[in-house]
């Protein structure tokens, strides 16, 4: 149909990189990539942070929850949420601060996640892989120190980038049934599409672990919402200035 459609429905996140280095021509065609993606209200409200240093590296690795591709991969960086550079031009035009709304917090989340999914596909297209890393989140005070973020920016997630040296399977998604929705949100067939769809995710992860034991979505969601998570980021987000009014 479309050899974007192809591309964007063959992702999969690659977790082991050759060592092959990415030109440097092209790691600014895929910021441009990025930067390209649309902006609520034009703010902008992203920065890239990359790290080329491997003892930094290798710490956020640790801090991330003993990720290693993090040390591995050609690239890696952090994709910050900004609100301190627009917010600079208050100070600038005598106006008063008010960016510490929710409403700000997710206009500049959404941008981050755009900017980094266009630079993601760009990658992709050229052969490359990619891993998201939330696990920056475990401790995002300590990240944040090690990048001099400033109050105002805060490190959404991180990102490999590399060679893929694995091909790994694609990891099948919940049906469309269940996704899409006509006119009004309801929950109609949902439960029979995902119990067969919870058989192709043991099945998955069988094949995956070499026959082990495969957990279903369900019940992989469901453990996941009955834990607590990050309770740290909201402390977190009010010490960088994310007051959420
Ligand atoms: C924001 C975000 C954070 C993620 N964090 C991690 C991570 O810390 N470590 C990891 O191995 N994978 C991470 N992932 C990858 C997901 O586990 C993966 O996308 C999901 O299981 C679907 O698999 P696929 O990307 O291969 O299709 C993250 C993905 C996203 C979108």
């Amino acid at each position: 149909m479309s050899s974007v459609i192809d591309l964007l429905k063959s992702h999969r996140s690659i977790r082991k990189f050759t060592g092959k280095a990415i030109e440097p021509e092209l790691m600014e065609e895929l910021f441009n990539a990025g930067q390209s993606a649309a902006t609520s209200s034009f703010l902008q409200g992203s920065t890239i942070i990359r790290v080329t240093n491997s003892e930094v590296r290798e710490k956020i690795a640790e801090l991330a929850g003993n990720q290693p591709y993090i040390i591995k991969a050609a690239e890696f960086m952090i994709f910050c949420a900004d609100l301190k550079r627009a917010g600079n031009y208050c100070v600038d035009f005598d106006k008063p601060f008010e960016g510490d709304y929710t409403e700000h917090f997710i206009i500049a989340t959404v941008d981050v996640a755009l900017m980094a999914q266009s630079l993601v596909t760009a990658a992709e297209s050229v052969g490359l892989g990619i891993c998201y890393i939330g696990g920056i989140r475990n401790n995002p005070g300590t990240v944040s120190d090690l990048l001099d973020l400033p109050k105002g920016v805060y490190p959404v997630f991180g990102l490999c980038l590399g060679y893929p040296d694995q091909d790994p399977e694609i990891k099948p998604r919940l049906p469309l049934s269940v996704i899409v929705k006509k006119e009004a949100y309801n929950e109609d067939g949902d439960k029979e599409a995902i119990e067969e769809y919870d058989e192709r995710i043991r099945e998955y992860y069988r094949t995956r672990t070499g026959g082990g034991h495969g957990i279903s979505w369900s019940e992989q969601v469901a453990t996941l919402l009955s834990e607590k998570s990050r309770p740290h980021m909201k402390s977190f987000l009010a010490d960088k200035g994310f007051k959420f009014r």
